[in-house]
């Protein structure tokens, strides 16, 4: 089988945001998906071992927040290759609290849907988690980034837990500081 194929599917590139109590969290995803329009219904698949999952789990709702174009590499790094259980990811970041009781990021968002969980499908590694969108909010205009964009003009790097990871590219350990450094690198070439 070419699994190369795979590498032809389109993604854009989302922060979930999750609620467990009155603990907050968000991760990176790149598996959001609208799958019908009435009622407005989405999904968004997710690795169990994550912390995410764990909150959205326990309360049943998660916000999508849709990043624009020139986000940078270190704020998608501090949402996609830490995990909430070792650092506080929302320190300093602009958010609010939807309806849901769920975090909104506002940082780096072009929109935010809030949603509520209706199913979950057990996909092995990962859950789908299928959901009615409850609040939605355009905060401004411009391109989204997506998944390619990422990868082929800002360098970026996925990591092992994210369902489109590749295994020959080696993204998972070095991921995080390769971003960093090629942060710092981009940050240097004038505009
Ligand atoms: C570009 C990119 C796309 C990702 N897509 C997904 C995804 O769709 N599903 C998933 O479970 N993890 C995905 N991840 C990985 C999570 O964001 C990552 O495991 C994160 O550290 C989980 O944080 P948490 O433990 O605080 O929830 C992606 C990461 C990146 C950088």
């Amino acid at each position: 089988m070419d699994t190369g194929a795979l590498h032809k599917i389109s993604y854009g590139l989302y922060v979930i945001g999750a609620r467990k109590g009155q603990k907050f969290n968000a991760q990176i995803a790149n598996t959001v998906i609208q799958v019908s329009s009435v009622p407005p219904r989405i999904s968004v698949c997710l690795n169990k071992d994550i912390l995410t999952h764990d909150f959205i789990y326990d309360s049943q709702a998660f916000t999508v927040s849709i990043l624009a174009q020139d986000t940078p590499l270190d704020f998608i790094g501090r949402f996609g290759f830490k995990s909430g259980r070792e650092t506080d990811k929302l320190k300093g970041i602009n958010y609010k609290i939807g309806q849901t009781g769920a975090p909104i990021v506002l940082d780096n968002a072009l929109a935010y849907l809030e949603a509520e969980v209706i199913s979950e499908a057990d996909a092995g590694t990962h859950t789908i988690f299928l959901a009615e969108v409850v609040e939605a909010e355009t905060l401004m205009d411009g391109e989204q980034i997506t998944y390619a964009y990422y990868q082929q003009v800002k360098g970026g790097r996925t990591p092992k837990s994210a369902p489109s990871y590749i295994e020959k590219r080696r993204e998972d350990t070095k991921g995080w500081q390769n971003m960093n450094v090629l942060s710092a690198a981009m940050s240097m070439i004038p505009r």
